[in-house]
């Protein structure tokens, strides 16, 4: 069933959509109608994908997803929850097979867009991670769920249900690379106002993107309050969207994973590789096995 519901988005009316029961032709389908939205991403989109330093970003997590992967081998990458693409144009122009879905229309169209303007190949659709095996088929040498994307399922079960995909998709010896935020840590510390970021869009607007948790609500997950800023000639406009975070840490993830069928673990403090300790890593990188 279909909840439809008029959104205002940068002065323009847009319609919400969300479904259960879609599968991947529906989602193509959508994605066609100019203005449908489908997340809550819709609505950041553009400051999530302006504001973050992707050069710096990139440098730093495009080798730890290559570490120790033969360079012989042609890889076939799934990016979950893929955003604006920036990961995914990245393995691309390295010559790897790739494809990548988020439930967001406007990071897909992003991500087209920047496969375009790079001149690459790789294969985007909008779909949600809850419906992955209506989704997803063949077989993938590398999955990657960056960005806390994890985090943002509803349930731990769902997790469970993603990861059992993962673990169904990849081939023998294949990797599933994910980072979500470690709520050991964030829950030790009250951790809740991340740095601002700024940037600009494609037309010279002005963005400025706030984020911070509120921790008040519930014991097994935060609010986490995505503020955007827009200037437009000399007027700003703000717009708050909310979005649940369910609090992960590595002991959670060790048991969704092995309950999965993983049994070789990887957990990291970071792309550099560092060993994660538990009580001061904001960030759990992981590089999970088949
Ligand atoms: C913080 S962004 C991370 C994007 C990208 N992976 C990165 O690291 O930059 C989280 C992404 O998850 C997507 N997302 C949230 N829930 C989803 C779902 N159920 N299925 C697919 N994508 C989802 C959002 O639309 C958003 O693009």
């Amino acid at each position: 069933m279909d909840d439809r519901k008029t959104l205002e988005l940068s002065g323009r009316k847009t319609t919400s959509v969300t479904s259960s029961t879609s599968t991947k032709q529906n989602y193509i389908r959508l994605s066609q109608n100019v203005g449908v939205l489908l997340s809550s991403f819709d609505h950041i989109a553009l400051a999530y994908d302006r504001s973050i330093d992707w050069e710096s970003r990139l440098s730093r997590e495009i080798p730890f997803i290559l570490d120790e992967v033969p360079d012989e081998m042609i890889l076939r990458v799934l990016d979950v929850a893929c955003g604006s693409g920036r990961h995914s144009v990245a393995l691309a122009s390295r010559g790897f097979d790739v494809t990548g879905f988020d439930s967001s229309e406007i990071m897909i169209a992003e991500a087209n867009k920047l496969v375009s303007m790079q001149n690459v190949t790789a294969n985007f659709f909008v779909a949600n991670m809850m419906e992955f095996s209506e989704v997803i088929d063949g077989e993938y040498d590398l999955v990657l769920c960056l960005g806390n994307s994890l985090a943002l399922l509803p349930t731990f079960e769902d997790i469970t249900s993603v990861t059992d995909e993962v673990h169904s998709i990849l081939k023998p010896n294949g990797r599933f690379i994910f980072q979500v935020l470690n709520f050991e840590e964030i829950m030790k510390t009250g951790f809740s106002m991340f740095p601002l970021k700024r940037g600009f869009t494609d037309s010279g607007e002005e963005v400025v993107f706030a984020r911070h948790f509120d921790h008040s609500e519930s014991s097994e997950e935060s609010t986490l309050v995505l503020t955007t800023l827009l200037k437009t000639d000399t007027k700003w406009k703000a717009r708050v969207t909310t979005q649940s975070v369910l609090r992960l840490d590595r002991d959670r993830m060790a048991h969704i994973l092995k309950s999965s069928g993983f049994d070789k673990l990887e957990f990291y403090g970071g792309y550099n590789g560092a060993p994660f300790r538990k009580e001061s890593d904001r960030s759990l990188v992981a590089r999970v096995i088949k």
